[in-house]
């Protein structure tokens, strides 16, 4: 069982180290992908605040299929190059959007959403899909974040098989 006491007390950093030990945790100890995914997008959403969605696509052919998520239900298809998850796989490039308003074609699957991090998910030169953050607040995400959610996915590729999702 995750224990979050005294995580309203910790510093946006602190949180953050310890995302990644509760990931560890969960990795270690269930060999289950979609177990494991789906508890990694549980411990952002709770761990990481001001956030209205947290999640994963994952790629299939030319499209991304939704993953596990927290959040309101959210687009199922996302086609390569389309939105700030689509662009992030077409350019193999983590995506900071400050406004989203102003990224053109943004998918808005909630229309609370003011600002997004896409971090992808490669491995060698393939992609397998992105792990994908909406906040409610503009410019919610920063260099901090971008960094630990960066080791949350290197994380993620030492235990997960992609490829069976
Ligand atoms: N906003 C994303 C779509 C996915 S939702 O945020 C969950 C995009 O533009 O790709």
């Amino acid at each position: 069982m995750i224990k979050l006491n005294g995580i309203e007390k910790m510093t946006n950093e602190q949180k953050y180290k310890y995302m990644l030990i509760l990931l560890e945790g969960q990795l270690s100890s269930e060999k289950n992908d979609l177990a494991n995914l789906s508890n990694a997008a549980a411990i952002i959403k709770a761990v990481m605040d001001k956030l209205n969605w947290a999640g994963f696509y994952i790629l299939r052919g030319n499209a991304l299929v939704l993953g596990m998520f927290q959040g309101l239900p959210a687009c199922n298809r996302i086609e390569i190059g389309k939105g700030v998850c689509g662009t992030a796989v077409a350019t193999k490039a983590i995506q900071c959007i400050e406004n989203v308003n102003e990224f053109p074609g943004h998918i808005a699957c909630d229309s609370a959403s003011n600002s997004e991090i896409v971090i992808p998910i490669i491995i060698g030169d393939i992609v397998y899909g992105v792990l994908d953050l909406d906040s409610p607040e503009i410019g919610r995400f920063s260099k901090l974040e971008e960094k630990y959610l960066v080791k949350f996915v290197a994380k993620l590729n030492q235990y997960i098989d992609w490829s069976k999702i």
